[in-house]
C-alpha cells in the first residue's frame, strides 16, 4: 500500500469511525411495504455468495432477449468478466419497442424547460419509438455510423439526449456522453481517447435563466481534438427550438449538419435493432482517477442493462405506473442508469429537467413534483443541502406525494438526511442512500426499502448479490463492528460492473484489482476483489458507512474531480512550478478544492497569475473544477525525499491540526503558509 493511502486510513478516517455515533433506525410505512416490488426476504438466501453467479439470471430475466445466454459468467479473461455470454440483446428494444404493445400511449419522458412558462413536453413511448428510429436512420445513413463505432455526445439535459443515446444503442454504436458543463478541452480529450469522428451537440440550452451558446463550445472542441489527432468529420447539431438556430456560431460547410432539418429525410423510417452480443460495449463514461487523464469506463450491454433494471425495480421500487424524477444530469453515470436505461426498461415515466433546481426560486423543484405527480425522487446530498439552505420551508407549500426518495453521490450528514425525510418526504417517503460509482454501473450498498430499515448517514449493507468486505492495508478482513476503517472492496464481480478501461487494460487491472489480487494470472473470480477506492467502516448491524475517497479524488457536489487533473491544468501556466490540490469542507458542496502553487524562480505572486491559473482550470476542465482559493506559496511543505505533503496543506486549509512537521525538509514554510491562509 502506498504511503499516502496508509496515512489517510490510519489518521483522519479512523478517527471519524471511532467518534461516529450510531443513529436510530427509521422504518418504511405499511403502505409502502404493501406495494413494494421486493418484500420477500428469501432474496438474501438466494443471493448468497454460495449461489454466485447463477442468482444473476433473475436480473437478466427482467429483460427481453433475442437469444438466451450459454453461460452466466465467463471468467476466462479475468478481471475482464463477460456476463450472459452468448446472449443476444438490444438495449433500445428493451427500453422502447417491447413496451409498445401494452403502453404505447403512456408518457416515457416528461421534459421540463428551465423557463417556467414553456409548456412541459410529454413524449409517449410511441413517439419515443418514432423519434429514436428516425434519428437512428440519420446516424446510419447521414453520419455513416455502424456497430462498434464510438460517438461523442456533448449535450445538455433535453429529451433529445436520451433519444440520441437510444438511437446509438439501437445501431450498436458505442456512445460516450460528456457532461454538458465540461469545457471544450475536456470534451476534446474524450473525443480523441474514444476516437470519435462524429460529435453530437445541441445549439443552446438554459442555465440559470440564460440561453447559453453551447455550439460555440463544441466548435472549439472540434479544433482541439483535431490538434490532438482526431478529426471530427461530422458535427450533428440538435436545435433547442426546432426550426430555429439559437447559436450564432457559424456552421462549417461539409462538417455541420442541423439534425432537425436533416431528419425530414427520414420521416417514417424504421431501423431494425441490432442483435448485440451481451458482452458488446454499450457505452463509455469517462471519470476522474488518480492520474491526470480521465479514463473511459466501458460498460457492456446485457450485464449492465440487467443490473440497472433490477436496481431500478428492487431498490428504486419503480413500477410502470410511477412518475420518477432523478435530478442528476444524464452526462453522469447516475443519469445513464437511473434517468435513461433503468426507468425506461421498466416502462416508467422519467422526468428530465433542463436547469438549475433553485431557478427561478427555491420552490421550483416542488412545483415540478406537484405538476407532474412525481412519486419517486432521486437526488444528491449537495442538492439537498442547497435546497435546505435556500428554502427550508418550501416543500410544505406544495402538494405532491413522494413514496420513495434516493440520495446518492457523497456521504449525507444525518441532520441533512432527517430534513430530507421530514420536510421533503413529509415523513412518508422511504429513503435509500445508494453507494456506488461510475465504474459499478449500479448500486453496491443500499437498504432494500421494503425489507430493511433506514439509518441516517449509512448507505446500508450490500444490495442483494453484492458482497462487500473491508480490508486493512495488509489485506486482513475488518469484520462488522470492528470500529476500524479500511478499504472497502467487493468480493464478487457483478453484471453492472465496467468491463475495462477503454483501450487500457493494464490500467484497469492496476487501479482496481492489483492491490488485493493474490494471483494476477488467476481465472477464478474469487481472486479478484474489486477495490472501490473508498474508505468505510461497518457497524455491528452490517451497515456500511462510507467515509470518502482514499485516492486522489475529490468529491465536489457529488461530482468526481481528480486532484491531478486540476494540478495538471495549473501547471500549463508558464509561471507555475508546482501545484497541489487539497479538499476543503464546504457546507453545501461537501468538498471544494483548494489549490496551492509554488512559482518558478524569478516570478512574484500577483493577482494576474492567480487569474491566469483560474482561467487555465476553467479552460482545461470546466467551471465545475473552480477552486475555492488559489494560494501562491513561497515553497511547498515537503518530505526529505521531496514529496509534497498534501496532508499538511489539507490541515491548514481546513484549520485542522498539522501534526508534527519537524521531520519535513522545510518545516518553517508551514508557519508561513498558516499565516497566509489564516
Ligand atoms: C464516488 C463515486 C454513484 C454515482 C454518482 C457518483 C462517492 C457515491 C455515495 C454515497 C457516500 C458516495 C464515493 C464513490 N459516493 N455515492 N451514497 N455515500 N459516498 O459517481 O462520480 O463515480 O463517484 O462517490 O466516494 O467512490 P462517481
Amino acid at each position: 500500500m502506498s504511503e499516502k493511502t496508509k496515512d489517510v486510513v490510519e489518521t483522519s478516517e479512523a478517527e471519524i469511525a471511532v467518534h461516529w455515533q450510531e443513529e436510530a433506525y427509521f422504518h418504511a410505512s405499511p403502505g409502502f411495504i404493501g406495494q413494494a416490488n421486493l418484500t420477500d426476504e428469501s432474496i438474501f438466501e438466494r443471493f448468497a455468495l454460495k449461489n454466485f453467479p447463477d442468482y444473476y439470471t433473475e436480473f437478466a430475466e427482467l429483460l427481453t432477449w433475442y437469444k438466451y445466454w450459454d453461460e452466466v459468467l465467463d471468467s476466462s479473461d479475468a478481471p475482464c468478466f463477460k456476463w450472459f455470454k452468448g446472449g443476444l440483446i438490444n438495449a433500445s428494444y428493451n427500453c422502447i419497442d417491447r413496451h409498445l404493445k401494452a403502453n404505447k400511449n403512456k408518457t416515457a419522458i416528461h421534459f421540463v424547460s428551465e423557463l417556467e412558462d414553456e409548456a412541459i413536453q410529454h413524449i409517449t413511448y410511441q413517439e419515443l419509438y418514432v423519434r429514436v428510429n428516425e434519428f437512428a436512420a440519420l446516424l446510419r445513413d447521414t453520419a455513416k455510423l455502424k456497430r462498434g463505432d464510438r460517438v461523442t455526445i456533448h449535450m445538455p439535459m433535453s429529451a433529445e439526449l436520451p433519444i440520441t443515446m437510444l438511437a446509438c444503442s439501437r445501431l450498436g454504436v458505442i456512445h460516450s456522453v460528456v457532461f454538458g458543463g465540461f469545457s471544450a478541452s475536456a470534451c476534446a480529450d474524450r473525443i480523441v481517447d474514444s476516437q470519435s469522428r462524429v460529435l453530437i451537440t445541441m445549439d443552446a440550452y438554459y442555465r440559470g435563466g440564460k440561453l447559453l451558446n453551447h455550439k460555440a463550445v463544441d466548435e472549439e472542441a472540434c479544433q482541439i481534438a483535431a490538434e490532438g489527432g482526431q478529426v471530427v468529420d461530422t458535427l450533428l447539431v440538435w436545435q433547442r427550438y426546432p426550426g430555429k438556430n439559437s447559436s450564432d456560431t457559424p456552421a462549417v460547410e461539409g462538417r455541420d449538419i442541423i439534425v432537425n432539418d436533416e431528419l425530414k429525410k427520414y420521416y417514417g423510417v424504421r431501423v431494425e435493432p441490432e442483435k448485440m452480443l451481451s458482452e458488446d460495449p454499450l457505452f463509455l463514461m469517462y471519470t476522474s482517477g488518480t492520474t491526470g487523464k480521465p479514463k473511459g469506463c466501458q460498460h457492456g450491454t446485457g450485464g449492465y442493462l440487467a443490473y440497472v433494471t433490477a436496481m431500478s425495480k428492487y431498490i428504486q421500487d419503480i413500477h410502470p405506473e410511477d412518475v420518477y424524477w432523478c435530478m442528476a444530469d444524464i452526462g453522469w453515470i447516475t443519469g445513464h442508469s437511473f434517468i435513461v436505461y433503468g426507468p425506461l426498461a421498466l416502462c416508467a415515466s422519467t422526468v428530465i429537467y433542463e436547469g438549475v433546481p433553485t431557478y427561478p426560486d427555491a420552490g421550483r423543484c416542488w412545483r415540478i413534483a406537484q405538476a407532474l405527480d412525481v412519486n419517486i425522487f432521486h437526488t444528491a446530498p449537495t442538492a439537498i443541502r442547497a435546497l435546505r439552505k435556500v428554502g427550508p420551508d418550501e416543500p410544505a407549500k406544495y402538494t405532491y406525494n413522494f413514496k420513495h426518495m434516493t440520495t446518492v453521490g457523497e456521504p449525507i450528514e444525518p441532520e441533512v438526511w432527517k430534513w430530507y425525510q421530514k420536510e421533503v418526504g413529509k415523513e412518508k417517503a422511504v429513503i435509500v442512500d445508494t453507494w456506488w460509482q461510475t465504474e459499478t454501473g449500479g448500486f453496491l450498498c443500499s437498504t432494500v426499502p421494503g425489507l430493511q430499515p433506514m439509518k441516517p448517514g449509512s448507505a446500508g449493507p450490500g444490495v442483494p448479490g453484492i458482497h462487500p468486505v473491508i480490508f486493512d492495508e495488509d489485506g486482513n478482513e475488518l469484520p462488522a463492528g470492528s470500529g476500524k476503517a479500511g478499504n472497502i472492496c467487493i468480493q464478487n464481480p457483478w453484471p453492472g460492473m465496467f468491463q475495462t478501461i477503454w483501450g487500457d487494460r493494464p490500467r484497469f487491472v492496476k487501479n482496481y484489482f492489483e492491490r488485493y489480487c493474490k494471483n494476477l494470472d488467476s481465472k477464478d473470480w474469487r481472486d479478484w476483489p474489486y477495490l472501490t477506492g473508498d474508505a468505510a467502516v461497518q457497524a455491528p448491524d452490517g451497515y456500511f458507512r462510507i467515509l470518502g475517497r482514499i485516492d486522489d479524488v475529490i468529491n465536489v457536489s457529488g461530482h468526481r474531480l481528480g486532484t491531478k487533473e486540476i494540478e495538471s491544468a495549473a501547471l500549463t501556466v508558464n509561471e507555475v512550478a508546482e501545484a497541489a490540490v487539497v479538499p476543503v469542507a464546504h457546507e453545501v458542496k461537501g468538498k471544494e478544492p483548494d489549490l496551492y502553487v509554488a512559482l518558478k524562480p524569478g516570478f512574484k505572486a500577483s493577482d494576474e497569475i492567480v487569474k491566469k491559473i483560474d482561467e487555465a482550470i476553467t479552460y482545461q476542465i470546466g467551471k465545475i473544477a473552480k477552486c475555492r482559493k488559489i494560494w501562491i506559496v513561497p515553497d511547498m511543505p515537503k518530505t526529505r525525499s521531496g514529496k509534497i505533503m498534501r496532508r499538511v496543506l489539507g490541515a491548514i486549509s481546513n484549520h485542522g491540526d498539522v501534526g508534527n512537521v519537524m521531520t519535513l525538509a522545510n518545516p518553517e514554510v508551514v508557519e508561513e503558509i498558516k499565516k497566509m491562509v489564516g
